[in-house]
Order: structure tokens, then sequence, then C-alpha cells
């Protein structure tokens, strides 16, 4: 069984919101050292702050990342071994919620996670501690149904389900020994919640608003974080965590839609 304790993770946007809850979720759980790859040097500091009170000193860095920049994401792997010469837990979680801005945020939700895997399908090999590395794509509930207000956001988490789902077939696994995990959160009360206004939405579907995202119930950021210790610690390959008004469900497996000719 894969541990957390004395592992080295990687989280894109977890200078604040979720990603910050699932730093700290880890370290109570043993883990060894983090790198926060955050776009906002102000809730960067904020959370090494946190993070050095809460679990003490030279047990995180922040290294400033725009995930739509590959060298910059580079530079967050690299700066990773240099500090704590291991890493074995990727978590692509850096995310916006705003259509009316749809380029920048394709570009951040479904650039930025293919930036993260790849890069953690080469580190992952070459400087894990155990004999399995893991990566963790955040999508959420908007990649497995249909949200009419929020179109292209949902297809940019859609797009992370796919990637998450060919990469993380056997075959791959075999060769490389990384699991690929991938939760998907329901609505949770983060900035990216409270923040958002209706004209985040494109003009086309803004009408929509009021009769899509407000209907679902909203979680605490700590109830996704207990999901992601689940999905380390007992997650198989492949295997989708939908964690939605506060309950925790594991999917092995999606179903295949199509079956290859007999
Ligand atoms: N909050 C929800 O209801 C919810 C539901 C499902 C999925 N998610 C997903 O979870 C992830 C985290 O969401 P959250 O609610 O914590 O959001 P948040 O807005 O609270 O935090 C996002 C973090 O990402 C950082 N960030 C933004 N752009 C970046 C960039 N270009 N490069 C690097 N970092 C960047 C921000 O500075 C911030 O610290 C996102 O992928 C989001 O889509 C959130």
């Amino acid at each position: 069984m894969f541990t957390i304790k004395d592992k080295v993770a990687l989280v894109t946007g977890a200078g604040s919101g979720i990603g910050l809850h699932y730093v700290k979720e880890m370290f109570r759980n043993g883990l060894r050292a983090a790198t926060i790859a955050d776009i906002d040097p102000s809730k960067g500091d904020q959370a090494l702050k946190e993070i050095a009170q809460e679990f003490g000193s030279n047990k995180a860095i922040f290294v400033k990342t725009d995930v739509t920049v590959q060298k910059e994401v580079e530079a967050a792997f690299k700066k990773t071994i240099e500090a704590f010469k291991n890493l074995d837990i990727v978590i692509n979680n850096a995310g916006i919620l705003n259509d009316d801005i749809w380029e920048k945020q394709i570009a951040i939700n479904i650039n930025g996670t293919v930036y993260g895997c790849l890069l953690a399908w080469d580190y992952l090999q070459k400087y894990r501690s155990g004999n399995e590395g893991v990566i963790v794509n955040i999508a959420s509930i908007t990649g497995l149904t249909s949200f009419m207000s929020i179109p292209v956001y949902a297809a940019t988490k859609h797009a992370i389900v796919g990637l998450s789902k060919s990469m993380g077939v056997k075959e791959h696994y075999d060769r490389t020994k990384i699991r690929v995990l991938t939760i998907c959160p329901g609505v949770t009360d983060t900035p990216l919640i409270s923040d958002f206004v209706t004209s985040y939405c494109l003009p086309a579907f803004e009408a929509t608003y009021k009769v899509d995202l407000p209907r679902w119930p909203k979680q605490k950021p700590e109830v996704v974080a207990k999901g992601l210790i689940q999905a380390l610690t007992t997650g198989t390959n492949g295997s989708f965590w939908v964690v939605n008004n506060s309950k925790i469900q594991n999917i092995p497996h999606l179903p295949e839609v199509l079956e290859l000719p007999k």
C-alpha cells in the first residue's frame, strides 16, 4: 500500500483554496516536503507561513509558477529536486472558472494540466523515493456531467477526465509504475465559487446560471482534501474520486462507451 509518510509532493495552484488544503492534509499524514507552485506570490508567502506554523519550518518551498508557461512549470519541478532530492506526488490543481475569458481558462485548466502530466511522467520515474509515483489530476463534477451556464469550463474538465483516463491505463502503469488518479470535486466553498459573478458566463449562456450551478450543494474544502488522502492511499491506477455534497465516492474505472470490434 502507498503511504504518504516521507514522500515529497508538488502541487500547482496550492497558494490558497483546495490546493492548500491538499498540502496541509498530506502533511498531517506524514508528508516530508511540498512545493507550492502558484502564480500569486502573496498567496504563496501566506501558505508558507501557515505551513511553518502548523508543521514546522523548511517543510515547503514556494515557486512562482504560471502553469500556462511550460518553462515555469519545469522550473518548479527542478527546484523541487534541488530542495528535496525526490518527487513522489504531483497534483495538477491550478484552475480558474471564467468562461468570459475562455481562451485563458483553456490555457490554465488544460495546457497547465498537460504540462504537469508530461513533466511528472519524466520526474516521477527518475526521482521518486519509493517504487511508485502518483499523478493526481483535479477535474470536477463538471467533467462528468453537463453544466449549461459554463460549457467551456465543463469542456476543460472533460478534457482532464479524458487525459487521466488515457494516461491511467494498465499498459502505462506496467511500464512506468506511475499511478494516475483523478479527483472530481463538487461545488466547494473557495474564492473560485464565492467570487463568481454571472458576467463570468458567456453572454449566450448567462440566463441559465440561476438554474444551474447554485442548485448544487456547497461543501467545505476540507472534505475534498480527505478524499485526496483516500485516493492516494487506496486508489487504484485510473480511478476517479467524486467528492460531492460532502461524500467521497470511488469510481475504479469510468465505463467505456465503445468496445473494440472483435
Ligand atoms: N471550488 C470548487 O467548487 C471546485 C469544484 C470542482 C473543481 N475545482 C477545481 O479545483 C481546483 C482548485 O480550485 P479552488 O476552488 O481551490 O480555486 P481557488 O480560486 O480558490 O484557487 C486557485 C489557485 O490557483 C492559482 N492559480 C490561478 N491561476 C494560476 C496559474 N495560471 N498558474 C498557477 N496557479 C494559478 C490561484 O492563485 C489560487 O491560489 C481548480 O482546478 C478548480 O477548477 C474547484
